[in-house]
């Protein structure tokens, strides 16, 4: 049987300042991820820079993604973008309910809206979670399912293969962290009690597939895989420095 690729996702954020940065950062990126067979690349820009993007690559080791999407495909909405605008652009997949959104009011409510619409309009989803602090008494396992189970309410047994949950606890992201990501072993654990939510929502075989982000780099990168036996990344800070992204790009497609 064919080994499933990795996911390894570059959410840039808001960066870089400029188009000629764009390309300078994408076409290293571009040298390593199209020689790799064993990882899926995911490019996420900020919207601005994702059309032209998608015009000049055409390889499909390397797929776009964007950081956000609204929830609705028409309408008076100032300012946003619809899933219909980014599938039928060439945009593959979305990153929905990044902690960064969620501090800007964003909650569980118009996270499951957008999913929902997303998957809709044919792309795939990259759900966020994940705690702002751990406790003692462990309160934030609660937290986490619920913000699972309500970020998914509704949504389908079949279309579970579009949906990617990503781990991301805030206190681990390098800009709260000083880099430092969370260890595998904690890693491992929450992806246990992921898993085990979503089997006994949906009973079903095939699962999504589970990532970690969170300070994700090249020194952490293996241990994070294959002890927090994760399917991939979600690489913020490090994915915009193009040779740091290769180096974490190389070291897991060896895995
Ligand atoms: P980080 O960000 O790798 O800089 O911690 C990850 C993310 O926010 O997706």
């Amino acid at each position: 049987m064919q080994k499933d690729k990795k996911i390894i996702i570059a959410n840039w954020k808001m960066n870089p300042d400029s188009e000629k940065e764009v390309q300078v950062i994408f076409s290293g990126i571009k040298k390593i991820a199209s020689k790799l067979l064993n990882v899926q690349t995911i490019v996420c820009p900020p919207f601005i820079y994702i059309a032209k993007l998608v015009d000049s690559h055409k390889g499909h080791r390397i797929a776009f993604g964007s950081q956000n999407v609204f929830s609705e495909n028409k309408g008076a909405f100032t300012g946003m973008i619809s899933p219909n605008m980014l599938k039928n652009k060439g945009v593959e997949y979305v990153i929905i309910g990044h902690s960064e959104r969620r501090a800007l009011c964003e909650d569980n409510i118009l996270v499951n809206k957008k999913i929902k619409s997303a998957i809709k309009s044919g792309l795939k989803v990259i759900l966020c979670i994940g705690e702002k602090e751990r406790d003692d008494h462990g309160h934030y396992f609660n937290f986490l399912k619920k913000q699972l189970l309500d970020s998914l309410e509704g949504v389908p047994k079949n279309s579970l293969h579009n949906l990617f949950i990503a781990y991301e606890p805030i206190w681990a992201l390098s800009g709260n962290s000083g880099n430092k990501s969370m260890s595998s072993a904690d890693v491992h654990e929450i992806t246990i009690f992921i898993k085990k939510i979503l089997h006994d929502q949906y009973r079903v075989k095939v699962m999504p597939k589970i990532l970690y982000g969170g300070s994700a780099n090249p020194k952490n990168a293996e241990d994070l895989i294959l002890n927090g036996n994760v399917d991939g990344l979600l690489v913020g800070k490090a994915s915009l420095d193009a040779k740091k992204f290769g180096e974490i790009l190389s070291i897991v497609n060896k895995l």
